[in-house]
């Protein structure tokens, strides 16, 4: 997969270079590229932003650098089709495990992360003629700029690719897999710690009742820290048994 991450702080994404995102880069599974969205700028300030109009607070993006990074990165795209951008936005729709997923499954992804009060509008319309746009919101709360939320979304997308993470079958297990039920706790040595033991169950080597236990703790757990998980998995699960 390609990634192509554009913005006033490429530096930001240094911490994409760590651990298993960084390990695969190096195996030549993952090529991420970061652009300096000044670059795009030809003025002496490197201006990228000036205030809204029809007034109001802050400061908006202008297109016209967006849309010159933009092409620079679709003229050395080699591939036919029309890659994804994603459009960071704190008015855009709900990231979740499934658009992970959905977006894991793409060959080049290009991440346009804004800062001040957003990028204008008639960029994402312009850019819808020569990539997929999505606008994707990490959750209801709102950051000071996008990079954030696309160190978020790269990691959540990326490890699904096939061979970044070692074990696929942790894949499987972890909260808001296909169940959507959150993950059971998880314990390790020693078997009493402070005075706190381990579940005994997880001491008995029966897997089957391991597994069972492990079921009713995550049931348990979304019905009462995630109502909302909770509602859908059962209507998931009546629909199933019809
Ligand atoms: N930019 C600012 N807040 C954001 C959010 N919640 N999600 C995505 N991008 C953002």
């Amino acid at each position: 997969m390609r990634l192509d991450l554009i913005s006033i702080f490429p530096e930001y994404f240094e911490a994409l270079n760590l651990s298993l995102i960084g390990r695969a880069q190096q195996d030549g599974l993952l090529e991420i590229r970061r652009t300096n969205l000044r670059d795009y700028t030809h003025d002496r300030h490197r201006t990228v932003d000036s205030p809204p109009a029809g007034g109001g607070a802050g400061m908006v993006m202008k297109p016209e650098p967006w849309a010159q990074a933009l092409e620079s990165v679709l003229s050395d795209d080699g591939a036919a089709a029309r890659p994804i951008l994603v459009v960071p936005t704190p008015s855009g729709e709900l990231f979740t495990q499934q658009r992970a997923a959905e977006l894991a499954a793409a060959e080049h992804l290009v991440f346009a992360p804004g800062r001040f009060e957003g990028i204008d509008e008639r960029l994402t319309d312009w850019a819808q003629e020569h990539f997929q746009v999505h606008r994707l919101s990490i959750g209801d709360y709102v950051l000071n700029g996008g990079e954030a939320a696309v160190i978020v979304m790269v990691e959540a997308i990326t490890r699904l690719i096939p061979g970044v993470i070692g074990n696929a079958e942790s894949l499987t297990e972890e909260s808001h897999s296909a169940d959507g039920l959150l993950e059971y706790p998880v314990y390790t040595k020693p078997a009493e710690w402070r005075g706190r033991r381990i579940p005994e169950v997880l001491l008995s080597g029966n897997h089957a009742k391991i597994e069972a236990w492990r079921r009713e703790q995550s049931q348990q757990r979304t019905r009462r820290r995630r109502p909302d998980l909770w509602a859908k998995h059962v209507v998931a699960r009546e629909r199933a048994a019809e």
